[in-house]
């Protein structure tokens, strides 16, 4: 018999959004659990503090800053994370943005950065790696979707559409891609503490109303998405592709 694989030992990683945040905690317990870790975002300085970080799993580790809207800074971070590496085994993309206001209130500045940023992006960074993982014939992609991708939340038009687009896409480019032994999943995250959702936080009444719609009692940290993400990225994932895994504590189970 063969026991599940949950180890990323020297797995190529790359983690979009890893300089703070859910992604963050992604990339350093990606590391943890024995991965070479990149790192990108567009803030220097947290890139440069979390690669100290990931430095203390002894694993090889870069940062490359970017913006995921724009698909020549792409194109240049895979080419810059091949030359170091030679080769990507896991992509994750969470790098995204939220903004909460009335649908009405919407202005197209605020829908495009949405739609591009969390959707835009996510396919032009799995297209750039894909070509990659294709020529390999191997690889894991794991896209950062919502509970917002599942259910409407008010006040997030643009952000629920972005993430209901990422669910499919990750079944589109499941399918497209299985033949090349490129998996292509997704993370369906509840609420969870970061500086995204700071002021849910700070509001005493928004964090129980919240906290009520949550079956298991209490909003996510980042290492609960932390643990889903690395079972999709390992070969304990196997035979999973094309999936949307919630980890929103039953949020969507009423
Ligand atoms: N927090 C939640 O409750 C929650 C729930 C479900 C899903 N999610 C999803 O989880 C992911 C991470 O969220 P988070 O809460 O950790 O947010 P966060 O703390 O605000 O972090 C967002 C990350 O995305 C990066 N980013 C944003 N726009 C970018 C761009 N155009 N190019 C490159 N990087 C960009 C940021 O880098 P810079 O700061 O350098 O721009 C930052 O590293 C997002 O996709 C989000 O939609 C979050």
């Amino acid at each position: 018999m063969r026991f599940p694989n949950f180890t990323l030992n020297s797995q190529v990683t790359i983690v979009t959004g890893g300089n703070k945040g859910i992604g963050r905690t992604i990339a350093l317990c990606m590391a943890q659990a024995g991965a070479h870790v990149i790192v990108t975002g567009r803030t220097e300085h947290e890139l440069q503090e979390v690669c100290t970080e990931i430095k203390r799993f002894g694993n090889k580790v870069l940062w490359v800053e970017m913006d995921v809207r724009n698909a020549m800074n792409v194109k240049r971070m895979v080419a810059q994370v091949l030359e170091a590496f030679g080769r990507i085994d896991v992509l994750v993309n969470n790098a995204g943005i939220s903004h909460v206001l009335p649908a009405e209130d919407h202005t197209e500045e605020i829908w495009d950065a949405i739609i591009d940023t969390n959707l835009k992006g996510v396919f032009l960074c799995s297209q750039a790696v894909c070509r990659q993982m294709i020529k390999q014939k191997r690889g894991s992609i794991v896209n950062m979707s919502s509970q917002a991708g599942t259910v409407g939340l008010l006040n997030h038009v643009a952000y629920c559409a972005s993430k209901g687009g990422v669910n499919l896409l990750t079944k589109v480019l499941a399918l497209e891609w299985a033949p090349h032994n490129v998996r292509v999943n997704a993370i369906a995250p509840t609420v969870i503490r970061t500086p995204m959702t700071d002021k849910v936080f700070a509001d005493k009444d928004v964090r129980a109303e919240m906290t009520a719609k949550i079956p298991l009692g209490r909003f996510g940290e980042p290492e609960d998405v932390a643990g889903a993400v690395i079972f999709l990225a390992s070969e304990a994932s196997g035979m999973v592709t094309g999936h949307v895994l919630l980890v929103d504590g039953g949020w969507t189970s009423r």
